[in-house]
């Protein structure tokens, strides 16, 4: 028998019971004549103590022993002299009669604690030693009882989980694909899915009513601390809904998934359209766990021969809160912030409203103490708060202050990651226009429904026309989105024809789903979420990474298999890819 109990629940009730552990070695301590091991497994650490007294050749034994190897120790359970509050079994120790070495191991690369010594692509490499460490164990602790908790909430709405193919041909759903060629079919390419979105919208016309997936999507697109090029959706879809009851379902999931996993009652989402997320934040994903909003300062800053903001269509402001003393240098920083080309601004004006009540800004050539006591007005400022002001091209500069927006909240320790601040933005528009290109692009994906308000809009102002689509966010970062599909064909070809589709492209891409909308489709939607997103949020990390048991680096490489590699010649001749034709 390998074990009685586990590493982690043996206490005082225990006391005097003959026991068997196994697991790992996690620290060795000398003290004299007593030796005293911790073992680790999944659940816990149990103190083993070796007395050379009582046990000469067992403590000679153990003395040997060598971080992170393999054990089997017999034992009985003593109440500990000298407790250790901090461990459900810091009561207990226990007192060694035998020991088995099941497996030695070499001294690990990085200590294996939370507080780890190993960089990033140490860990990388030894992932599954980097898994042995409770933080980041109990990332994928979580990242189960959220699955759990899913499947459980879905299920019990009558939500059936049906798998859908992962070698599926391509869906635009403007990201790279990941292309798999096809040794059967030689010149063919089988695509990895974005995601399940055309499959689903069919489970809707099959009848199936209320399906979801808890499943891998797949993108080839640039790597950033929230985007993995293998992820996992939550992907949801319903018939017979309009955009109020999806979201209130999904909401009543969040809300489920905050009170099991983290014991938290959120209260009702807010909901807040797009223009007004665009207007109020800069931001699509507005991060609302602080205010500084955006203020529009255009009318009152025109006409006094400042060209800066003459010129700018839009001017705008954000106010933070009792910075009006940040000195010259921490002005010029955020200068610096605002100019470096992930920002793009060209300079920053600032105006401090000093606690004295004096204002200053940096315009004061341009403007009399009249007109910044108007801008602090419309700022909602007090004595002791900082004027921050941008111009340029509205949406450009929106974009700028956002960026400010989230820095000074940094700056300021405003984003705590136990506040969560959960939202809906709602009235997306349905294209996006690429202006270098001169075309429209989905702004979800092509089988988004345009607002029945909005649809006379679409031969004559495509760009104004707004979609059933809709974003959940929370505190800053897209959780989901979803919206109300198209399930007229006639409307599909339509939007697919404003998208830039001939009427054979769209066949030849889109023929089978536009055939299923012939044969009685019911009107549908659906959202997806993103679960590395929510469990990372959840668990308050700065990065997905750290909730998937074996992630990719930030060049879409798995250090540890050492993937994506070269292959041999002989696999790529039987895949034929040398002969490759290209579509014509
Ligand atoms: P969308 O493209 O918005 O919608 O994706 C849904 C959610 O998936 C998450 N996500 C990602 N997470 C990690 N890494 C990535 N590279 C990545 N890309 C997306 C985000 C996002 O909100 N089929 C539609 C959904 C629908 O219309 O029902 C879709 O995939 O959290």
């Amino acid at each position: 028998m390998y074990r009685t109990n586990t590493c982690g629940e043996l206490n005082l009730t225990n006391v005097g019971n003959e026991i068997v552990l196994s697991g790992w070695v996690h620290r060795i301590r000398k003290m004299g004549g007593m030796t005293f091991i911790d073992i680790r497994d999944r659940y816990g650490v149990t103190q083993l103590s070796f007395d050379l007294e009582v046990n000469e050749e067992l403590y000679t034994q153990a003395n040997k022993l060598g971080r992170e190897w393999v054990i089997k120790v017999e034992g009985i359970v003593k109440e500990r002299s000298s407790k250790n509050s901090n461990i459900p079994t810091g009561d207990i120790e226990i007192i060694a009669n035998k020991l088995t070495v099941l497996n030695k191991s070499k001294t690990p690369p990085f200590t294996i604690e939370d507080d780890t010594d190993g960089g990033d692509d140490l860990r990388m490499k030894y992932r599954y030693l980097d898994l042995r460490r409770k933080a980041v164990r109990k990332n994928l602790e979580l990242r189960h009882k959220m699955t759990i908790e899913t499947r459980k909430y879905l299920d019990h709405l009558d939500f059936l989980e049906v798998e859908t193919p992962t070698l599926i041909g391509s869906t635009p759903e403007g990201a790279r694909d990941f292309i798999v060629p096809s040794r059967m079919n030689q010149g063919e390419f089988y695509a990895l899915p974005q995601s399940p979105q055309l499959f689903k919208q069919l489970l809707m016309v099959s009848g199936f009513d209320r399906y979801f997936q808890i499943v891998k999507c797949f993108r080839d697109e640039d790597l950033r601390a929230d985007r993995q090029p293998e992820f996992t959706q939550i992907d949801c879809e319903m018939s017979f809904v309009d955009q109020n009851e999806i979201l209130n379902t999904f909401e009543g999931l969040t809300k489920h998934l905050f009170k099991t996993l983290k014991g938290i009652d959120i209260p009702d989402f807010p909901r807040m359209s797009y223009a007004d997320a665009m207007k109020y934040y800069g931001s699509d994903k507005p991060d609302t766990r602080f205010d500084m909003q955006l203020v529009e300062m255009k009318d009152l800053t025109k006409g006094r021969d400042f060209m800066v903001f003459d010129s700018a269509p839009y001017v705008g402001a954000i106010c933070v809160e009792g910075c009006a003393a940040y000195t010259r240098r921490q002005l010029d920083d955020l200068t610096n912030f605002v100019k470096r080309p992930q920002v793009g601004a060209k300079g920053l004006i600032y105006l401090r409203y000093n606690e004295d009540g004096s204002l200053k800004s940096s315009v004061d050539k341009f403007y009399s103490e009249e007109d910044l006591k108007l801008w602090a007005e419309r700022c909602n400022a007090k004595p002791g708060d900082l004027i921050l002001v941008m111009a340029g091209e509205t949406d450009k500069t929106r974009k700028q202050l956002s960026d400010l927006r989230l820095e000074m909240a940094s700056q300021l320790n405003l984003k705590d990651k136990n506040d969560f601040k959960c939202l809906w933005v709602v009235d997306f528009p349905l294209l996006e226009k690429d202006e270098e290109l001169n075309r429209y692009f989905a702004m979800h994906h092509p089988f988004t429904s345009p607002k029945p308000e909005d649809m006379h809009l679409l031969d004559t102002d495509p760009g104004a026309v707004r979609a059933n689509a809709y974003d959940m966010v929370i505190n800053g970062v897209e959780v989901g989105g979803g919206s109300i599909r198209i399930h007229d064909r006639e409307l599909q070809n339509k939007v697919l024809s404003v998208l830039g589709f001939t009427q054979e492209r769209a066949q030849e891409q889109f023929g089978f789903l536009m055939d299923a909308f012939t044969f009685g489709a019911p009107p549908h939607g659906g959202v997806a979420f993103g679960l590395d997103r929510m469990v990372s949020l959840f668990a308050g990390l700065d990065s997905i990474r750290d909730c998937i048991a074996f992630p990719k680096n930030n060049s879409g490489h798995d250090v540890m298999i050492d993937a994506p590699s070269k292959i041999d010649k002989e696999q790529l001749d039987e895949l034929g890819l040398s002969l490759v034709k290209l579509k014509e």
